[in-house]
């Protein structure tokens, strides 16, 4: 499957389900020896790390936790530039080490904003881990500290990350056709 349809757009595949995990796993494999003292909460940012969330966590191996907030900025191909904070955080962060499991970090501005309102809890220290990123679209000064792959300013689908609410559930991700 090299080419899908989603609604009116045409996407072509460009990182394939194999080269996702091996990512992931090296992503993971730095966390494992990184955090392993340190008992990390891990906060999924919901929907689009869903999937990422869910393999990362298969290869960490140290004593962990994981959580979801959800969050949304995007609407169809655009960023809105605005943070609808849908669901938060009911966990007690005081004197945690916090990962944030994102799928991709495009201006920052979900991250930065996500990083501010955990600012009033008390938080040990945060740390980022996103599959994705997209140096050349970065607006905010966020941290890094675990990329798995970046990628072009492009429009990408699957692995959890929609056009539209469409096409979350391919194994690879694809890149728009212009
Ligand atoms: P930012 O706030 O501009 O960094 O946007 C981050 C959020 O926008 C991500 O968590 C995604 O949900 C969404 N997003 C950014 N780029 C893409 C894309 O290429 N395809 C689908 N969603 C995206
Ligand atoms: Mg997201």
């Amino acid at each position: 499957m090299d080419i899908v349809q989603i609604k009116d757009k045409r996407f072509g595949l460009t990182i394939s389900e194999k080269e996702i995990l091996n990512a992931i796993e090296s992503v993971a494999q730095r966390i494992n020896a990184d955090l392993q003292d340190k008992n990390p909460l891990f906060i999924c940012v919901l929907n689009g790390a869903f999937m990422f969330a869910a393999d990362l966590m298969k290869f960490v191996t140290i004593p962990s936790e994981v959580t979801f907030v959800k969050l949304s900025s995007y609407e169809g191909l655009m960023s809105t530039g605005k943070v609808k904070e849908v669901f938060g955080l009911t966990e007690n962060l005081s004197g945690r080490t916090v990962v944030i499991v994102e799928d991709i970090i495009d201006t920052g501005k979900t991250m930065a904003n996500l990083i501010e309102s955990l600012g009033s809890k008390n938080v040990a220290e945060v740390y980022v881990a996103t599959l994705l990123l997209k140096p050349e679209a970065l607006e905010h000064t966020v941290p890094l500290d675990y990329v798995a792959i970046e990628i072009p300013n492009d429009f990408i689908v699957g692995y959890g990350l929609d056009y539209d609410g469409y096409g979350r559930n391919l194994r690879a991700i694809y890149t728009l056709i212009p």
